[in-house]
């Protein structure tokens, strides 16, 4: 068991509607008091970010309100986008980059990824900077390759001092949202190797500092053996993220792997 706080993040999404939103956000404000053991996030759809934020301000919750993109430009003719100052005038206060889905789905590239990093730490907000191989990279032996790859490339230019803001997670493509899960040797491995990583890019102090949480079919049922490894952190859920009693028993899993008060 490390010192670090253990980091739950909820990705939602394109899911839900704004009553349903305002509703998993009331449940989780309820749910969710171990704010002191557990650094807890969710990361509604744009159009809720204002509703959400407001639930948990009113019922004075610690879980803190994230945006899943933006632009990395602070403003100007970039039609569609969202800049960093918007979503900061609604109470976001972490971002997530380089998720699977705006890589390959979207397009996103190690560039951009990088741009859109550096302007949110400059912008004073968290990052959780995501990386992870796809299935026929992980047969061809290059899940290492891949992962240290993307995390060098998405880090390029972020300071020592900048990486107290960023957390890394690890998402195999191939386990998000199919139900399968890297198994928690395997995530273990993996997670060992990023943080190996961060100590040549950076240093030992800082690579055993920062989160790495795991994300992939991440559930109740399987959070607990994935939060106790060594090297995972937490973890960001996206399918049991969308339902209140999974995502608070997933904190609570956190929760009882957070270190002792000295
Ligand atoms: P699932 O938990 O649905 O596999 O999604 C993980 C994810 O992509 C979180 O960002």
């Amino acid at each position: 068991m490390s010192a670090r706080k253990p980091y739950v993040g909820g990705n939602w999404k394109m899911n839900l509607n704004g009553q349903q939103a305002v509703d998993l956000a009331s449940a989780l404000a309820d749910g969710f008091s171990a704010g002191d053991q557990v650094q807890a996030s969710v990361f509604p759809p744009f159009p809720y970010l204002e509703k959400v934020g407001k639930v948990f301000a009113a019922k004075n919750s610690p879980i803190q309100l994230g945006a899943q993109n933006f632009y990395h430009q602070p403003n100007g003719a970039y039609t569609g986008e969202v800049s960093l100052d918007m979503l900061k005038d609604v109470g976001a206060s972490v971002m997530l980059v380089g998720h699977s889905e705006r890589r390959h789905v979207l397009g996103e590239t190690d560039t951009l990824i990088n741009d859109k990093v550096l302007a949110a730490l400059e912008a004073g907000l968290e990052v959780i900077l995501c990386i992870g191989e796809k299935i026929e990279q992980r047969e061809a032996d290059k899940t290492d390759h891949i992962n240290t790859g993307q995390l060098g490339y998405g880090l390029a230019g972020v300071s020592d001092a900048q990486m107290a803001r960023v957390t890394i997670a690890y998402e195999p493509v191939w386990a998000i949202g199919t139900g399968k899960t890297a198994t928690s040797q395997d995530a273990q491995n993996t997670h060992k190797v990023i943080r190996q990583a961060l100590g040549f890019l950076y240093n030992d102090d800082i690579a055993n500092a920062v989160r790495i949480q795991y994300g992939g079919s991440c559930k109740p049922s399987n959070a607990q053996e994935l939060l106790a490894q060594t090297d995972i952190d937490g973890g960001l859920i996206g399918g049991a993220a969308l339902k209140p009693e999974d995502f608070l028993a997933i904190l609570q899993a956190a929760a009882d792997n957070a270190p002792v008060p000295a």
